[in-house]
């Protein structure tokens, strides 16, 4: 069974998400760790709740290898899941985990991503933009913002009336149908292939 940690800045409600997801159905993977660079993030509260250890990491010490390597080394990693993650993935954790962290962006990528676009502030580019339509994107993280492969996109429309909230909560309604189901997706194509 693959072990996966979230990592997440903020809110948590993927991160709530794919937790309790992954409870439900326990024989593709568990989530047994969640890191978390900002010690009053609502996520740490979300995963307390749920007994999902947290690790809080400053900024300074993600750039630490040792570090961050041995915590995920400690608990076993196989995958790690990037969700509302606002810092900088280090490089020497991209190589360590080449194609085996997965993030979520409120856009379809290419367009809306890169650095600045997280958040509420991609859904007032998209609706200044008076865009027709938006959605999300999953896909490998790379050392370069928002570039690596796309795993899965899907739409939805936006309408004159739609608010950057109310195109808002379309996202986060479409992160929490699609984003744990395609997690367990990728995990069953690893297979066997565990990192420990
Ligand atoms: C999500 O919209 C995700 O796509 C983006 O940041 C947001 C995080 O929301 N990367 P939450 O913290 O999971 O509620």
């Amino acid at each position: 069974m693959k072990k996966i940690a979230i990592f997440a800045s903020g809110n948590g409600s993927n991160a709530e998400n794919i937790i309790r997801y992954f409870r439900d159905n326990p024989n593709a993977a568990e989530v047994v760790l969640v890191v978390c660079n900002k010690p009053d993030a609502a996520v740490v509260k979300r995963a307390e709740n749920l007994g999902v250890p947290v690790k809080i990491i400053s900024k300074a010490d993600f750039q630490n290898q040792d570090i961050v390597l041995e915590l995920l080394k400690e608990a076993k990693i196989d995958i790690i899941i990037l969700a509302g993650f606002l810092l900088m993935v280090p490089q020497y954790l991209t190589e360590h985990y080449k194609d085996r962290i997965i993030n979520i962006h409120p856009s379809l990528l290419p367009a809306y991503g890169g650095k600045g676009m997280y958040g509420r502030h991609v859904h007032e580019a998209v609706v200044a933009a008076g865009e027709t339509e938006t959605g999300i994107t999953i896909h490998l993280v790379t050392d370069k913002c928002d570039e690596g492969a796309i795993l899965f996109q899907v739409k939805t429309g936006i309408s004159p009336e739609d608010t950057p909230q109310s195109v808002e909560a379309k996202i986060h309604r479409l992160e929490k149908e699609h984003f744990p189901r395609l997690i367990e997706l990728f995990i069953h194509d690893l297979g066997q292939d565990t990192m420990h």
